[in-house]
């Protein structure tokens, strides 16, 4: 079975709006079981896939995520294009809440999780490139959509993963933006470089839910604004998808 595309929503994101003709399946992995079933169906007149991060309930928090089953499952059932939807904070100036980014590069500053299909005994060793971490011609569909959609979004910026699931001090968040960091979330990898592990196309459509800590003129991020922003933003996803496929 094939599939026009592929989505793993994020935060706030856990059934895609619209999706018809819906089939559930549960996918047995070599790595354990998925954050949620695989759910398949039409949209816009095309099949697309999707998987909840964090399961359908975001009982999943980043750091526990099998980020190898969800990519193998996706991978298993016949996707080939994959946009990982991603709750972030801003840290640039043009990177405030609300804001739809594609970004362009990613820092890891995960640990502890499994970041390769190689972690397995007897597993091919492979040294992917990831000088990209995003598939280009991707990431231009996305934002060739967006245009189309009418959806204002911010082309490139560096994505910097954290471990989570706590938000980060004020001092990480000066040192990722010296490190050239623009965005931060807790989920951008290690799912970017197991799709690219299993030559997937993978994009990130980054959603804006607050400054970064430090970074607005608010002493403390809140959580109720956090989700309300992220609810706006959300809802650019599916004009987006359906301009893609259009
Ligand atoms: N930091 C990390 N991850 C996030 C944030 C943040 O400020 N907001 C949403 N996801």
């Amino acid at each position: 079975m094939s599939y026009d595309l592929a989505i793993i929503g994020g935060t706030g994101l856990y059934q895609f709006p619209g999706l018809e003709n819906i089939e559930r399946t549960a996918v047995d992995t070599p790595f354990g079981p998925t954050s949620a079933p695989v759910v398949s169906g039409t949209f816009a007149g095309r099949r697309i896939a999707f998987l909840a991060r964090h399961g359908e309930g975001h009982s999943v928090p980043p750091h526990r995520v099998n980020y190898r089953a969800n990519v193998w499952a996706l991978h298993h059932v016949g996707a080939r294009r994959v946009i990982g939807v991603n709750a972030v904070g801003g840290i640039r100036d043009d990177m405030g809440p609300r804001v739809v980014a594609v970004p362009d590069q990613v820092i890891d500053y995960t640990h502890g999780r499994y970041t390769s299909f190689c972690d397995v005994d007897g597993a091919e060793v492979k040294h992917i490139d990831f000088s990209e971490p995003y598939t280009a011609s991707l990431r231009a569909d996305v934002l060739a959509a967006t245009a189309r959609a009418g959806v204002p979004v911010v082309d490139g910026g560096c994505y910097g993963a954290t471990q989570g699931p706590r938000l980060e001090t004020r001092a990480e968040i000066a040192r990722m933006r010296r490190d050239g960091c623009d965005l931060v979330g807790m989920t951008g990898m290690p799912e970017a470089a197991l799709a690219r592990e299993l030559e997937l196309d993978y994009a990130c459509i980054a959603l804006i839910a607050n400054w970064a800590a430090g970074c607005g003129d608010e002493a403390e991020i809140s959580l109720p604004e956090i989700f309300e922003n992220l609810r706006v933003a959300t809802a650019q996803v599916p004009k987006i998808v359906a301009a893609m496929l259009g």
